[in-house]
């Protein structure tokens, strides 16, 4: 347990490690507020290797906090696309707002200031303090959570809020004050690197092997503790690619909930045969000439999972009707409207030349 373990062992050997094992990194270069903030937010979703393509083009279009503030709407989901979670950027605009607002355009350098911010919890808030203004507080991640479990063979379940605290307690009692951005950043990277969340951990190279209670008691495989996960949701959808000679359909998503206000291909709910596909078509006042079914697919969320199936719809031509549906160039589309990877498997089809043989559907109809 975190209280009986002598977690004050942990600091020496660590930073000595990390002093020889950190990884370089875009957001290491320079840690600057905002670029700290921007890499730490997007981490939260997605592994170091496929953050750094997309950290980079999010810096170089909104190099600063302004940038981010007066950003449009649109162009600010095209730069998140792919990364998913599009609640946090735009989390991270309103803060932006908030910042040239209250803060001049500079991120507070305290904790408490940071935490109010929105889209900012405990965890972004100690890595932007400490890393980039060497304030002395946690910053506790999962990957934290993991190797500060697996050290003191501590068997709470992580899950719990009140678990999460006491972490931060126990790393806020022995944090090096002159430190804390190397001791906060080496226990992430110890978590990705040598104490990995999947397969075994690479004890050998881990500088906290002499002492390690997972290590001594050959326990690491039942920790972290988490307690589990209501099942997700299923629903199953219909997705529909729908074009012209020059045009392809899309629809806008609600302003509320899940990918709010994003473009998707228009859907419906439940997996339709052919005869209902065409129904659904002829009910949103458009002539079907070709239908094609396409690939099922499928994407997780956390807490609902997609099920899809698809067709690519011919239609004889798309014009403006009462619908709230868009009729888009297609070469445009992929450009300027940002659509998000969950319907990632039917994109492709959005660019197909029609007309071609695999598309030619004629004599089924
Ligand atoms: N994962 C999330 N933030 C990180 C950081 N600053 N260093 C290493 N891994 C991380
Ligand atoms: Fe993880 Fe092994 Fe290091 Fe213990 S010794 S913290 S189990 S890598």
């Amino acid at each position: 347990m975190i209280g009986d373990f002598p977690l004050d062992k942990i600091v020496d050997p660590l930073l000595t490690w990390f002093q020889g094992n950190a990884r370089v990194l875009p957001w290491r270069e320079e840690p600057t507020p905002y670029r700290v903030w921007v890499s730490e937010i997007m981490l939260q979703q997605t592994r170091v290797e496929a953050v750094k393509p997309y950290f980079q083009r999010f810096i170089d279009a909104l190099p600063d906090v302004c940038d981010l503030a007066a950003c449009q709407e649109q162009r600010l989901l095209k730069l998140w696309e792919g990364l998913g979670y599009y609640n946090r950027v735009r989390n991270m605009q309103t803060a932006a707002q908030t910042v040239m607002e209250e803060y001049q355009g500079q991120l507070p350098a305290s904790y408490k200031e940071l935490l109010k911010l929105k889209g900012i919890g405990h965890y972004t808030a100690g890595a932007i303090a400490s890393i980039a203004y060497k304030i002395p507080v946690p910053a506790v991640d999962g990957n934290v959570l993991r190797v500060i479990t697996r050290v003191a063979d501590d068997d709470s379940d992580i899950m719990k809020q009140s678990v999460r605290t006491r972490v931060e307690q126990a790393l806020q009692a022995i944090m090096p004050v002159d430190a804390a951005s190397e001791f906060n950043q080496a226990l992430m990277e110890l978590g990705a690197t040598v104490c990995v969340p999947n397969g075994a951990p690479r004890c050998e190279r881990c500088p906290w092997q002499d002492f390690c209670e997972a290590k001594r008691l050959n326990h690491w495989q039942d920790l972290p503790v988490k307690s589990k996960a209501k099942p997700r949701k299923i629903e199953k959808k219909t997705v529909f690619i729908i074009r012209d000679g020059e045009k392809i359909m899309l629809h806008k998503r609600p302003k509320k909930g899940l990918l709010a206000g994003l473009y998707e291909f228009p859907n419906t709910e439940g997996h339709l045969s052919k005869e209902e596909a065409m129904s659904w078509i002829r009910e949103q006042k458009l002539e079907p000439i070709r239908i094609q079914q396409l690939e099922p697919a499928k994407h997780i969320f956390s807490h609902v999972e997609w099920h899809m199936t698809g067709y690519v719809v011919r239609v004889d031509e798309l014009v403006e009707n009462e619908s709230d549906m868009l009729f888009v160039e297609v070469a445009d589309s992929e450009e300027h409207y940002p659509i998000p990877a969950a319907f990632g498997a039917y994109s492709r089809y959005m660019n197909m030349r029609l007309g071609n043989e695999r598309f030619e559907m004629k004599s089924e109809l």
